[in-house]
């Protein structure tokens, strides 16, 4: 029913960990139903100066452990140009590719629906990245793994944070999304988290500043979602030191360690099945749409609804925060 013979594999943007097991996933279901696999190094950047390799089932024995990605990753501004897409697609063609899949988040599934709408080509995106932030899908590759490093270091902080009596503002990422402060909050039985998704609603500072954080004298931490909306966990303490000196404030931003590490088996897993998936949807001729999770099935998401920015946060989170917190 279609001509693809040779599928493309790239990962994009930020890195997240399990996108190994993507690619793993993706090259070996691929082999299985007779394809040819070619390995696109650097993102779109790979495309347009032709770093290409061949996949074989070796290339991607024992990775599925690995943290990062085998193919690097970019972001890549020349492919936001028509002309940097021209080329990447003339040594798409050369090289005999006739779909991609892509794994990324949603800057990296924007391109590819420029793309694909320009070229007429098959692709199919993964959701690979540790904001959780894509529409149509309940978690996404990389996220729970991020989640977990979140917990490990928050448990750390606390030893310290509860011996000295002081109030923590850890900064974790997400890229204007809550997610990861929000379930990494329940996680590390924090105070609270502050989320860009109701900054804008409740002042969420003076509300916490109000109820005295906690009342026992004992530490506190408080999870901040990275935005230029929330002014992030150094806007926070700033604020605090100001109007309250009498917390001992200290701040920790937790950046690219969140990014790294091996897998957890929940990535591992949900990266193995997204990339079986994204074989299968290109085989019934699905294109321009991301696979999904959905209460455990695997779904297609148009990439226009994919990357659509709101994402709904579960606000109920937010009241189970402040109930354990008491
Ligand atoms: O999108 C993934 C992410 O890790 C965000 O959480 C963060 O804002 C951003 O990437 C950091 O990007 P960079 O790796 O370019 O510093």
């Amino acid at each position: 029913m279609n001509q693809i013979k040779c599928i493309g594999i790239l990962t994009s943007g930020g890195d997240a960990p399990a996108m190994n097991a993507a690619i793993r996933a993706v090259t070996r279901t691929a082999i299985y139903y007779g394809f040819e696999v070619r390995g696109i190094m650097r993102g779109y950047n790979g495309l347009i100066l032709d770093e290409i390799i061949e996949m074989k089932t070796q290339t991607v024995s024992n990775i599925i452990q690995q943290g990062g990605t085998i193919l690097k990753t970019a972001r890549s501004n020349e492919f936001k140009t028509p002309e940097g897409r021209k080329i990447a697609y003339d040594n798409m063609r050369k090289a005999g590719i006739d779909a991609l899949v892509v794994i990324g988040g949603d800057g990296s599934l924007s391109g590819a629906r420029v793309f694909a709408a320009e070229y007429d080509i098959p692709i199919v995106g993964l959701p690979g990245t540790i904001d959780n932030d894509l529409y149509g899908t309940d978690t996404t590759i990389g996220y729970d793994t991020a989640l977990n490093t979140i917990t490990w270091a928050v448990d750390r902080l606390r030893d310290t944070a509860s011996s000295h009596e002081r109030l923590f503002f850890v900064e974790v990422m997400g890229r204007n999304a809550g997610f990861l402060a929000l379930n990494g909050a329940i996680a590390t039985g924090s105070e609270a988290a502050i989320i860009p998704e109701i900054a804008t609603e409740v002042d969420q500072l003076a509300e916490l500043i109000q109820n005295g954080f906690r009342k026992s004298k004992n530490s506190s931490i408080v999870l901040v979602a990275e935005s230029e909306i929330t002014g992030g966990a150094m806007g926070m303490a700033e604020r605090v030191k100001k109007e309250f000196p009498q917390y001992d404030t200290r701040v920790t931003i937790l950046g690219h360690i969140q990014r790294g590490g091996s897998p957890t088996a929940s990535d591992r897993i949900l990266a193995s099945r997204m990339g079986e998936a994204a074989i299968n949807a290109l085989i019934e001729g699905q294109r321009n749409v991301m696979i999904g999770i959905q209460n455990d099935a695997l779904v297609y998401v148009p990439f226009t609804k994919a990357i659509r920015d709101d994402k709904p946060i579960n606000r109920d989170l937010l009241k189970t925060i402040k109930i354990l917190s008491i």
